[in-house]
């Protein structure tokens, strides 16, 4: 009895070079697979279409209507291009916070047009602020001062860019409402413009 179990044991611990290639091959191709269906989910959660799910009767029509949705170009921006940072760590803020967005729409907080413009100015004050703070990188991802041809752009344009390169601006600064319509400004408080 003794040696059986020493027998096996011997088995257990010196596993053959097969055996260990087979687990080793296996969990590779589990990592695969399991790491891919991560990202295609992941991934599409950074559609318009899953973004639409729920924003269809709001920004969705007004983005519809704007340069970045269809231009000469044929080149497109969507939701997350603006909204979803591209590093590791921002973007899995971002989608955690989204966690809140899921949880207000089921539980109905946000889910009429006019719930939704109640709540509008204060969602666009949290987005311009983020923007503020990281320089519109998500804007810069497209667009670059560097390359940018000012002699082509409109006069004022082109003035207004020489005065953002001098003086710091970020694009955000001047481009409110790029993609959406404004939010109503007419509970604002004076002086609220100036600086958020
Ligand atoms: C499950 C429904 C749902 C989906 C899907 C969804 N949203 Fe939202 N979103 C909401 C609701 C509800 C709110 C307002 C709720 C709140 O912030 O309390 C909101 C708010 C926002 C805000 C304002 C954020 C803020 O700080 O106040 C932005 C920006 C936004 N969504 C963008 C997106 C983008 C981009 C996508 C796709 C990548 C998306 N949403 C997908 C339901 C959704
Ligand atoms: C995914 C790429 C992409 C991102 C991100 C992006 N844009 Fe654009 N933007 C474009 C393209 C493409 C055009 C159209 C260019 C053309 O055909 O002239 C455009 C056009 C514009 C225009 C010209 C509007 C007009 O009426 O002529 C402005 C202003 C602008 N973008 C500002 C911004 C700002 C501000 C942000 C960030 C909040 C931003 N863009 C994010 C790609 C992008
Ligand atoms: C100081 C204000 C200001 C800042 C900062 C600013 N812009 Fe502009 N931009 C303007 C004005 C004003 C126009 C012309 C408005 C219009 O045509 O609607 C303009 C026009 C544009 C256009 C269209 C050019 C044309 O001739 O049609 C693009 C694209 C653009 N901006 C992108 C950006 C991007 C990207 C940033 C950040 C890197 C930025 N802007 C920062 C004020 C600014
Ligand atoms: C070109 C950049 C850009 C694109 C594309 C874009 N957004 Fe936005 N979004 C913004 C900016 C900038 C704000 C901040 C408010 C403003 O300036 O309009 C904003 C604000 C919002 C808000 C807060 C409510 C509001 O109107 O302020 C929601 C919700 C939102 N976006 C969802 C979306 C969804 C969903 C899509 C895709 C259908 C989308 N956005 C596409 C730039 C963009």
């Amino acid at each position: 009895m003794l040696k059986i179990i020493k027998k096996f044991w011997r088995w257990f611990s010196t596993p053959s070079r097969i055996a260990i290639g087979v687990v080793i091959v296996l969990s590779f191709f589990a990592g695969v697979i399991f790491w891919g269906g991560f990202n295609t989910a992941l991934e599409y959660t950074n559609t318009e279409e899953f973004c639409s799910n729920c924003h269809m009767n709001d920004v969705v029509p007004e983005y519809r209507q704007t340069i970045h949705y269809m231009n000469r170009s044929g080149i497109k921006a969507t939701c997350s291009d603006c909204h979803v940072p591209h590093e590791f760590i921002p973007k899995w803020m971002r989608k955690f916070k989204a966690t809140r967005e899921v949880y207000s729409h089921f539980m109905g907080h946000v889910d009429t047009k006019e719930k939704f413009e109640a709540a509008r100015l204060e969602m666009a004050q949290r987005e311009w602020a983020r923007m503020q703070t990281n320089n519109s990188q998500e804007c810069r991802h497209c667009h670059n001062f560097e390359t940018m041809d000012f002699t082509q752009q409109k006069a004022v344009a082109n003035r207004m860019h020489s005065f953002a390169l001098t003086e710091n601006k970020t694009c955000i600064d001047c481009h409110k409402g790029i993609a959406h319509q404004l939010p109503s400004m007419k509970n604002i408080k004076s002086g609220f413009l100036k600086n958020k």
